[in-house]
């Protein structure tokens, strides 16, 4: 089963008529968004996935970074979150679990999210992440639908860490690259969130399994448009590339590149590694956002003054065209 069925699957699911929900399943956006009130609004999601680090502190906070992503991709502020756990009760022991849950609830305590509680069952598999539910006033969320023809394409981190990730599986990541992906990852998007809401975003959504060009067809599928990306500005975590290039291909990537084939059109003489890249499936990756032209340059300022964050400038968004991206 790949992303295609999983979207039948849900293009069969009856539609919800409760005029109360403003975001739903129709465009596949990061989280649901229920109108409370007339200036408030409850945003849900959940996520969590097996270990991609060993060390389960660090795990932990990935995953719970990861979950929360989801809220700020939709301009919202998160603000409680349930654990959700599944555990081998034979190999995994006591002191890793309360690592992993401890490296979460830090990561929630920075967010100003409060761990409410959570439910874990028994699996073969180690797995871990959080159910959040953030607030948003109805007139400030941002949709991966709503970008517009001319918007800017920035994104907020590097891509590679699903490529990077499988070299680790593999014994072949050097130490001081396992630690600049780490901190990437534990990286929450929020103050990126607040940077776009300040600087007039139209429509956003996180870079996740899907990956970069993944979840940029959502983005023009859902908004009606076509996009354009320059593959050499998209940033990468070093190395990727050279992994990219050596086979360390994670089999979400080739998912990825088998889905999205019939609406990607790839300009001759794109480095076929940085094809792989621009598909790798992420783990809590940056924030893709389309906004006005004029706007692009204080935002990558102000991202990169008050929070040290290098967000680039990738592409942009264009009238419907015959393909849904073309790579440049
Ligand atoms: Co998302
Ligand atoms: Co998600």
């Amino acid at each position: 089963m790949g992303p295609g069925d999983l979207n039948e699957i849900l293009r069969n699911l009856p539609r919800e008529i409760d005029p109360a929900v403003l975001v739903g399943i129709d465009t596949h956006d990061d989280g649901g968004v229920f109108r409370i009130s007339e200036d408030l609004a409850m945003v849900q999601t959940v996520d969590f996935f097996t270990p991609i680090v060993d060390d389960p502190y660090d795990f932990g906070a990935i995953a719970a970074a990861n979950s929360l992503s989801d809220i700020y991709a939709m301009g919202g502020t998160p603000r409680t979150a349930l654990n959700i756990l599944g555990y081998p009760n034979t190999v995994v022991n006591t002191q890793t679990v309360a690592q992993i849950i401890l490296g979460g609830y830090e990561k929630a305590r920075e967010a100003g999210v409060a761990i409410l509680g959570g439910h874990s069952v028994k699996d073969p598999e180690l797995k871990f992440g959080l159910a959040v539910t953030g607030f948003v006033s109805p007139g400030e969320i941002l949709r991966n639908s709503t970008a517009r023809a001319g918007d800017a394409l920035v994104l907020t981190k590097p891509v590679g860490t699903g490529v990077l990730t499988t070299a680790l599986k593999n014994e072949r990541l050097p130490e001081d690259i396992l630690a600049t992906i780490t901190a990437a990852m534990k990286q929450l998007n929020k103050t990126a969130s607040e940077a776009m809401k300040r600087h007039g975003a139209h429509a956003c959504t996180d870079v996740t399994g899907y990956g970069l060009l993944g979840h940029l067809y959502e983005m023009a599928e859902g908004s009606g448009l076509s996009a354009r990306i320059e593959s050499a500005r998209v940033p990468l975590f070093s190395a990727a590339l050279e992994f990219a290039r050596g086979g360390s291909i994670p089999g979400g990537l080739k998912e990825n590149r088998a889905f999205l084939k019939p609406y990607i059109r790839i300009a001759p003489g794109v480095d076929e590694a940085l094809v792989n890249l621009l598909h790798d499936p992420q783990t809590s990756g940056g924030l893709l956002i389309a906004l006005p032209p004029e706007k692009t340059q204080e935002l990558v300022r102000d991202l990169k003054e008050n929070s040290g964050i290098e967000a680039a400038i990738i592409g942009e968004m264009l009238p419907r065209g015959e393909t849904a991206i073309k790579v440049v």
